[in-house]
């Protein structure tokens, strides 16, 4: 008996102490904090977090500074230690993930709270493997090679301790004298809008925490491409019915698709700068769209004000930029410097600093950085330049340019001509990268001599001829003999890498004098020529095209731009890409644009007693060395009620011997409305491959507010009842939508 109540207490006893240890275990679990809970919803862990914090805490969590600006391997370290450990974010110019790390470890270790920090970068077109420009890819007509572009770019990126990007860059361009229209994916809103919506999945992915997906950031918000004449970072005139029909569309497409931040741009818009835009960083991006994420500035843009006349001085631009809705400060420090005291003289609500706040933490807790602040520390080789990336970067390269001229057909060449590669392009590794490259290298670059040397099986002569500018003829004859010598002349000229880009403007866009004359030269020699353009910019190309049997825009085309021109020129590929953006005839028909307004007067609208009133190529246009013809355009109905569908249908025949890709853009007019609308809109787009003599049907599911509705200058989405144009190839049909 003695023994059994023994036991029967030490079960008792045994039962009584794990409750009071669980409670205890329990106590001392709650006893960490909910925000290292990676358990807890992620609102629950920026609220508790945002609790702990004090108010130096909360204002550096809004700035940004930079590391690695300086590129002295010895004092690298210096910028560590002197980077506060509370920084909410730093732009880190380096690719060395030690280096990263060992500013991370003083973040999630020595700080207070251990708020690991957001490491940004300008990750456009690629991180090492070096991918087209932005308007380059837009020529492609293909969204899945954008978006597999960006998820290299991510992985690379994110190999180095990259975790957000500053990009996609969706201005949308009409004025090619702006070098950054390199950046954005063209002139077309709806087109941006697509590419914007596979840029933002390829960094992002499904899930941000996942490994190898970085934060995306849509730039530059809003309206940057409309400064005037192309000069960067000059005043805009952007009505409310332009700023909702041509600029905000991308934007709103990238932020539906989950973008985690946006960058205020630099440009004042009509009499309100972006960065102080209230309008649009409050009103429109967080009340009517509903944007949980953040806002940058651009660099020391919130400064700018001051500049710009908004703001009397550093502490108002800080008050207008943040009331505004910009909650990080790029590397002005001006919300370190002057939020406290606006907030103690009431200018500055301590509920909209902490919402400020939570938004950065909610993308920090999104990103998964509380559980993994480090980056691996791989050897450089594991991380970049990998087969299949390399790979992508080719295709995406031959994807991307555009075939202009193809006189005869002479291309593709025939692999056993002997060829004459010419001109200040064809040598050169650094043109192909383009600007904003990153931590891409010259090195990684295949020419285009070397591509068509392993291309044509060493059957090549080369020799440069002249510059990229200035009046050097002497290397002239050395090339002339060597054309002398071949049966075609392959003459690569055009613009430099960092002829465009941020502060890139020009007056013209025209090639230099000294490339061109090298261009006649070789022409006079009699041979055929075939020219090769490198720009990041449409270019005019008047001349170029007068002097040349085949011309074909390569854009900046990345690491492997010979093996992509190569594979164009003896046809293992075929050329699809067709113009995201219109090529003026010359730089006085600037800004010219498919989807204008037509004028009052018929046929004698803005036409030029000088020169042609077309531009030289307009939008959409590419040829391919297949042909195709468009037939039997119908229409499921030819009429609509507004909630209804209908299913627009066209053939496309591949009437040549070549299996070609073929880019079907489908665009709408509605002819008569009291917004008067551009004479042609684009709304869908489709690409196949069509094999050698066959048809296939391309279909554009209609969604008569999507596809035929417009936008008022308060951004309210109609649609009017009446006659509506679909048209595709050229073909076209009238549609009614009755109510
Ligand atoms: C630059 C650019 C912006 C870039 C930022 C950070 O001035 O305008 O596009 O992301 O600064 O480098």
């Amino acid at each position: 008996m003695k023994k059994s109540m023994t036991l029967i207490w030490l079960v008792v006893a045994a039962v009584i102490s794990f409750s009071l240890d669980s409670d205890c275990f329990a106590r001392k679990r709650t006893k960490e904090p909910v925000y290292k809970n990676s358990a807890a919803s992620v609102e629950d862990r920026v609220s508790d977090l945002l609790s702990r914090m004090t108010l130096e805490e909360k204002l550096l969590q809004l700035s940004q500074y930079t590391l690695g600006r300086n590129t002295v391997e010895n004092n690298l370290g210096e910028a560590v230690r002197d980077v506060p450990a509370e920084i909410g974010s730093l732009i880190y110019f380096g690719d060395d993930a030690v280096l990263r790390n060992e500013m991370q470890r003083k973040a999630v270790e020595e700080s207070r709270l251990g708020i690991p920090i957001l490491f940004g970068h300008d990750v456009i077109h690629g991180y090492r493997t070096m991918f087209p420009v932005p308007l380059a890819q837009a020529c492609s007509w293909n969204p899945e090679m954008v978006r597999k572009s960006c998820t290299v770019a991510a992985q690379e990126a994110y190999s180095c301790g990259v975790d957000w990007t500053f990009s996609p860059m969706v201005d949308i361009a009409r004025d090619p004298r702006w070098g950054r229209i390199m950046e954005g994916y063209g002139e077309d809103p709806y087109a941006a809008s697509v590419y914007c919506r596979a840029a933002v999945k390829g960094y992002q992915g499904d899930d941000l925490s996942a490994e190898n997906t970085i934060a995306a950031c849509l730039k530059h918000y809003v309206g940057y491409g409309a400064s005037e004449a192309g000069r960067d970072y000059v005043p805009t005139e952007i009505s409310d019915q332009t700023l909702w029909d041509t600029y905000l569309p991308p934007f709103e497409a990238g932020v539906k698709a989950g973008a985690a931040t946006l960058m205020s741009a630099f440009h004042n818009i009509s009499g309100t700068p972006a960065t102080g835009n209230r309008y649009i960083l409050t009103e429109v991006l967080k009340e009517k769209w509903g944007h949980d994420g953040f806002v940058v500035s651009d660099w020391d843009a919130v400064r700018q004000l001051v500049n710009q006349g908004m703001a009397k001085d550093a502490k108002e631009a800080a008050m207008i930029a943040f009331n505004a809705g910009v909650e990080m400060d790029m590397v002005d420090d001006l919300y370190k410097n002057h939020l406290p005291e606006l907030i103690s003289e009431g200018k500055v609500r301590m509920e909209q600093l902490d919402d400020a706040v939570r938004r950065v933490l909610r993308i920090k807790f999104r990103l998964g950085l509380f559980e993994h602040p480090f980056a691996s520390e791989t050897p450089q080789e594991e991380r970049y330049l990998f087969p299949e990336s390399v790979a992508l970067a080719e295709e995406a390269a031959a994807e991307t340019m555009v075939l202009l001229k193809n006189e005869g057909g002479i291309l593709p060449l025939n692999p056993e001509c002997n060829l004459a590669v010419a001109g200040p392009v064809a040598l050169s590794r650094e043109v192909h990268n383009g600007n904003w490259i990153a931590r891409a290298r010259a090195e990684d670059v295949i020419t285009v001599a070397e591509g068509l040397e392993k291309e044509f099986k060493g059957r090549i002569l080369t020799a440069e001829g002249c510059g990229f500018e200035g009046d050097d003829r002497s290397g002239f004859e050395q090339a002339l003999k060597a054309v002398r010598e071949s049966d075609v002349a392959v003459v690569c000229i055009g613009h430099k890498a960092g002829w465009s880009g941020e502060n890139c403007s020009r007056s013209t866009i025209e090639i230099p004098q000294i490339q061109i004359d090298f261009l006649k030269a070789v022409k006079a020699v009699g041979k055929p020529v075939v020219t090769l353009v490198s720009g990041g910019r449409p270019l005019d190309l008047r001349e170029v095209v007068d002097n040349s049997d085949a011309v074909l825009m390569i854009w900046h085309p990345g690491t492997m731009a010979g093996p992509a021109v190569a594979g164009i020129l003896d046809g293992r590929y075929n050329p699809s890409a067709k113009l995201a953006v219109t090529f003026p005839y010359s730089t006085g028909q600037i800004p010219i644009y498919y989807n204008r307004r037509n004028s009052g007067r018929r046929g004698t609208q803005g036409l030029y007693k000088d020169i042609q009133s077309e531009p030289l190529f307009e939008f959409g246009y590419g040829l391919s060395y297949s042909t195709f013809e468009y037939r039997n355009l119908t229409l499921d109905s030819d009429k609509v009620s507004p909630e209804g569908k209908v299913t627009a249908s066209v053939e496309v025949v591949n009437t040549s011997s070549r299996d070609g890709q073929q880019a079907v853009l489908w665009f709408i007019r509605d002819p008569y409305s009291l917004i008067t609308r551009p004479v042609k809109e684009l709304k869908f787009f489709e690409k196949k491959m069509i094999p050698a003599g066959e048809s296939m049907v391309f279909k554009f599911e209609i969604d008569p507010l999507r596809d035929l509705g417009f936008v008022d200058r308060t951004g309210r989405k109609y649609l009017d009842s009446g006659e509506y144009r679909i048209m595709v190839g050229g073909l076209e049909a009238v549609l009614e939508v009755v109510e």
